[in-house]
């Protein structure tokens, strides 16, 4: 069968994102998802950049084992060297290794000659291939590269033992008609071609990286290097979600097919958007909460006669639940229970019982639980069952003729009970000041949005916000009816994100405890 390979790559190159950082736990249950999802290969990280990622790698190749587990390496001895230490527990190990290609990186950027870039491209795949057998090669900014240098680094690294040869929009500036027809002349100008995979990875600066990829795929590429919800560097990357769903809806058109079990995707799509804290735009396509939405009455009115005068895909094919059924505060534990196991999720037995608590709270609050208060409360649980500091209360007093006074109880690492109170230029700003006294890390909030989940004046509220700490960005979100409550939860979310890379302040102030 003609099957494209699916590289996911949302752990390496979705988490360069600006703002997206992930800790190891969350990093190993987007890798078991992706896992369910049936991915080919997962790309778990770039070793040598930290010990963080270093351990996420290793992590992710000892226990997720179906997939072939790849690390990162830039073309040098120590990197390819600790990608192999990475990965080399996993059951399908790759090392993947980088070096940029194209004159303007060489002159620009790296100031080597084209043959010390040929040279070393081939030394460090001979490197990588005296540990492994699947090595893969990726010449950077590859739609930049004079073709004829392009196809010499090639026949090169093939003959050195690559196995799969991946070529990198990396700035996102190929137009499809282009890049398929590199990708042609890499098929009829690299003589050893055959013996390689032809992969493709591209960014999305101009908007046409799927478009960039599928194109790719029509003139023989049969691997794709994607992330899901299209997150990535910059503009991000190809959407692993959208380029699955052309070749299954198109099938007539493209031809090949992928693994990807489709029914995981939307389940998918949401573990990532909630841990690296990014939301999905309504109108995304494939996941985005309107994109199965009828709003206007000709369509609805089509849809009900006949889905397909409107609709291209079943939303049961990428895991939607499909029909809305109606939650309240008369549901039982069961009907909860089932409803979120039809949404995907699947609890322990104290799991469980933590969400329907909050359920039963929602319920008191709003009177109808649509399956998006269902996963903005799940998405809270699962963020604060991690957390280092918890938040315990927080009330607040404000008003046009008032100082805005905040009271905030946090729980503490040691589940030591801290509480302080401050004032501030809105309640908010307040609150934020009062768990600063508290935690004592010090940063600046950059972005501040909030929306709600759905409609009405009962809906949940969404806050997410970036603070920056030492030159790097943290994203948080919270989600509660009231909205100054997932203004709070939002900035421990992004508080706790903070001290996981970080770890604790070893001067913080002393802490208030209370009572
Ligand atoms: O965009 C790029 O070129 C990359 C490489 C490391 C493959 O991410
Ligand atoms: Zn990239």
């Amino acid at each position: 069968m003609d099957k494209v390979v699916v590289f996911d790559t949302t752990l390496r190159d979705g988490e360069q994102s600006a703002g997206a950082a992930l800790n190891i736990d969350e990093k190993l249950e987007i890798a078991r998802q992706l896992e369910k999802l049936r991915v080919d290969v997962i790309e778990a990280g770039f070793p040598i950049a930290s010990p963080g990622d270093f351990e996420a790698v290793r992590a992710i190749a000892a226990q997720v084992r179906g997939p072939v587990i790849c690390g990162l390496a830039h073309a040098q001895a120590q990197a390819v060297d600790a990608a192999w230490d990475a990965v080399k527990d996993a059951a399908h190990p790759r090392i993947h290794i980088f070096l940029s290609s194209s004159e303007i990186h060489l002159f620009h950027q790296l100031r080597k000659s084209r043959e010390e870039i040929l040279r070393t491209s081939r030394d460090m795949v001979a490197r990588a291939k005296g540990y492994l057998e699947d090595v893969e090669f990726s010449p950077m900014d590859a739609s930049r590269t004079e073709p004829a240098y392009l196809y010499q680094i090639l026949e090169a690294v093939i003959e050195a033992g690559a196995t799969t040869v991946n070529i990198p929009d990396t700035v996102g500036y190929a137009a499809p008609g282009e890049f398929g027809a590199l990708i042609e002349g890499i098929f009829k100008n690299v003589p050893n071609i055959r013996k390689a995979v032809v992969s493709v990875h591209c960014h999305n600066d101009l908007g046409l990286a799927v478009a960039n990829s599928l194109t790719a795929i029509q003139a023989g590429a049969r691997q794709v290097e994607c992330t899901v919800n299209g997150i990535g560097e910059r503009a991000g990357n190809a959407a692993l979600e959208e380029i699955v769903m052309a070749l299954r809806t198109r099938k007539d058109f493209y031809g090949p097919t992928t693994g990807v079990n489709t029914r995981e995707i939307y389940k998918t799509s949401r573990l990532v958007s909630d841990l690296i804290g990014f939301a999905v735009q309504p109108n995304k396509a494939i996941v985005g909460s309107n994109a199965f939405r009828h709003e206007s009455g000709i369509h609805q009115d089509g849809v009900l006669k006949a889905s397909i005068t409107y609709e291209i895909m079943d939303p049961k094919d990428v895991g939607l639940a499909g029909s809305a059924l109606v939650l309240g505060k008369l549901s039982g534990r069961h009907a909860f229970k089932v409803r979120l196991e039809e949404l995907g999720y699947t609890f322990s037995d104290e799991e469980l019982n933590r969400s329907f608590l909050a359920f039963k709270q929602l319920a008191d609050k709003k009177k109808v639980i649509t399956d998006r208060d269902l996963e903005a409360l799940v998405a809270e649980e699962m963020r604060t069952a991690s957390q280092t500091y918890q938040l315990d209360h927080v009330q607040v007093s404000c008003g046009d003729h008032s100082m805005p006074t905040a009271t905030v109880r946090l729980i503490g690492p040691e589940g030591e009970i801290l509480a302080d109170a401050a004032l501030g230029t809105g309640p908010v700003d307040a609150i934020y000041k009062a768990i600063n006294r508290l935690v004592g890390v010090p940063n600046q909030l950059t972005e501040f949005s909030v929306k709600s989940v759905t409609e009405g004046i009962d809906a949940i509220g969404e806050v997410t916000i970036r603070i920056e700490s030492e030159g790097r960005a943290y994203t948080g979100r919270g989600a509660a009816t009231d909205i100054i409550v997932a203004s709070a939860k939002a900035y421990m979310n992004a508080l706790n994100r903070l001290l996981a890379v970080r770890g604790p302040e070893p001067e913080r102030k002393p802490k208030r405890k209370a009572g």
